[in-house]
């Protein structure tokens, strides 16, 4: 079971919609996926439909009381998609925990006593806007990052630390961890500022920025209040398109490309690829074309 993070300590980057679209689309490729919120603001609890209660046992649960992973997993609408709900009392996390040893690692162990191994092959961690407690459990007990970036005016600023904490962690609690990818989400195509704010990351991030970019799409944003995933949602839409070609290529990028698409690089065209010229504007600039 692969985990992977999807942070950026900025709000309204795209995080949540990331988190539940990838997942929907690992779901689809046939890849059972857990989502866990560790937003205290329950933004997904509520886009995948489930509204904390009372009675909800939620991460807190776990995170507080050590109930175990597997008895806070609910399905959701989709079929190979599950989630572990997240509700306000998350919040007071971060207070309970401060003076606690080991209060980084509590989600690591939590995942390592669970059998969700067997049912999922991919967990998504949601992370609150913040860099405290709750995105340390995250960073700690994940193999990848995902960071989602609005490109605006301004969106570098707080990256760097970001991956100063990406760092810290990496140094002292989790050697594994590796970023995947630098994900461009609400991408407006009309304005000159997304192509500026595009070439400014990508000289800040290199490889690391995805070929996808997510395209502003009125759908993902009406997507939460039905409860659904864009593919349920609105399948024909850009959100749709663009979620399914991330998924693809987040697959490919941490070399987990379905058996089906490996087939496909016993296709002697496709082996010719890598020998094209890269197709981005900045390389063709850089090789004078
Ligand atoms: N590509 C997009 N096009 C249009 N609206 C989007 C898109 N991505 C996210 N949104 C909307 O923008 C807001 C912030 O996105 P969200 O995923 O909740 O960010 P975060 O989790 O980083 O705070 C939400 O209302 C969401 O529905
Ligand atoms: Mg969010």
């Amino acid at each position: 079971m692969k985990r992977i993070a999807v942070i950026n300590q900025k709000g309204g980057v795209g995080k949540t919609t990331t988190t539940v679209n990838l997942g929907a689309a690992l779901a689809y490729h046939g890849r059972p996926t857990l989502l866990l919120d560790l937003d205290p603001q329950a933004n997904m609890t509520v886009h995948v439909d489930k509204r904390p209660d009372m009675e909800t046992e939620t991460l807190t649960n776990l995170l507080i009381d050590d109930k175990p992973l597997n008895d806070l997993i609910q399905d959701t609408s989709l079929e190979g998609l599950s989630v572990v709900p997240s509700d306000t009392s998350l919040a007071g996390v971060e207070q309970v925990l401060a003076n606690r040893i080991g209060r980084e690692t509590i989600l690591r162990q939590a995942l390592e006593n669970a059998s969700a191994d067997e049912r999922f092959d991919f967990v998504l961690f949601d992370c609150p806007p913040s860099l405290g407690v709750l995105s340390a459990n995250a960073l700690v007990a994940a193999d990848y990052v995902v960071i989602p970036m609005q490109a605006e005016y301004l969106s570098l600023q707080g990256m760097a630390k970001l991956l100063e904490v990406i760092d810290l962690v990496q140094k002292q609690l989790n050697a594994e961890l590796e970023i995947a990818c630098v994900l461009p989400c609400m991408l407006d195509s009309r304005t000159n500022l997304s192509a500026e704010v595009l070439h400014e990351i990508e000289e800040h991030f290199g490889n690391l920025l995805t070929e996808t970019r997510i395209r502003n799409n009125v759908k993902l944003a009406e997507a939460p209040s039905f409860g659904r995933t864009i593919f349920e949602h609105a399948p024909d839409s850009n959100g749709a398109k663009d979620y399914a070609a991330f998924g693809l290529e987040f697959l490919e990028r941490i070399g987990e490309s379905s058996p089906a698409e490996d087939d496909i690089t016993d296709d002697p065209e496709l082996v010719e690829r890598p020998d094209e010229p890269p197709a981005t504007a900045e390389a063709e600039a850089e090789s004078g074309a």
